[in-house]
């Protein structure tokens, strides 16, 4: 059976991947990083289009997927349309903000999305406010240096507390008597940092991520019967530098082997 392709600007992806991958076992994957312009989150939307629009290109091309994951919300925010126009034949599920759950699930009112400054510029997002969240008080917060942090984090480097805490606590939003209980993770980047924001938190408040619900989502699309597929699946970096001992061994507990290929 042909893979899952799995795609996202770096290692964010893999917070996706791993529950697809729980939900799918037996199924064959391919992950791609396109760390060769990492971060998406500061490209202008044009650009952004065009580099995930030739990068596809190549990974499809190559690994003729059956199914094709963006688990990258500030691309997915933008791309899924011109990616479906362009390969019909191929199911694409995206990652989005999870502003529906949060805003079903609040008791404050007070809800926080935290992305990317791309992903919170866009207008897909503002009207996923407008359609689920109007009844809330939503506080948009785009981070520039969280994936940056979580890619050092999964390389092995040092990341100290006192930057993560900078980036989140736009977050944590105190309101006549309320406050902040709901913060969407919306960058896939944003959960391999997770047990870091629950200790950094200024008080408990419950961190979404949409991983396990894009992957019922995949599992619909591409059906439970998979089969033909086994650890380690190749995992694809756009840059063409091999992974040092740390990252391969971070990939290889995802059940991962870095190809280190240059598909662009
Ligand atoms: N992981 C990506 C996302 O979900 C973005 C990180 C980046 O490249 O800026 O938005």
């Amino acid at each position: 059976m042909s893979p899952i392709l799995v795609f996202d600007s770096g290692l964010g992806g893999l917070t996706v991947f791993r529950e697809i991958e729980k939900a799918l076992p037996g199924a064959a994957f391919v992950y791609a990083a396109d760390d060769a312009v990492f971060p998406y989150g500061a490209l202008a939307p044009d650009a952004l289009v065009a580099r995930v629009m030739s990068v596809m290109e190549a990974l499809i091309g190559r690994w003729r997927p059956q199914a094709a994951v963006i688990a990258c919300n500030t691309a997915s925010t933008l791309v899924l349309p011109h990616l479906r126009a362009r390969w019909p034949a191929i199911p694409f599920v995206g990652t989005v903000p999870a502003i529906k759950p949060c805003a079903e699930r609040t008791k404050s009112g007070l809800i926080s999305v935290l992305a990317t400054p791309g992903t919170v510029a866009r207008d897909y997002t503002r009207d996923l406010i407008a359609s689920f969240a109007s009844h809330c008080d939503v506080q948009l917060v785009g981070s520039k240096k969280l994936a940056g942090l979580a890619e050092s984090f999964m390389r092995g480097g040092a990341v100290a507390d006192a930057d993560i805490a900078a980036e989140i606590a736009p977050c944590f939003v105190q309101r006549d008597g309320r406050r902040t209980d709901m913060i969407a993770l919306a960058c896939t980047h944003y959960p391999l940092l997770l047990e870091r924001f629950r200790a950094l938190a200024p008080w408990p408040v419950e961190w979404v991520d949409p991983a396990p619900a894009i992957a019922r989502r995949v599992k619909q699309v591409v059906g439970a019967e998979q089969t033909g597929g086994a650890p380690p699946y190749p995992a694809i970096f756009t840059s063409g530098a091999a992974p040092d001992a740390t990252l391969a061994k971070a990939l290889a507990a995802f059940g991962l082997r870095a190809d280190a290929i240059a598909a662009v």
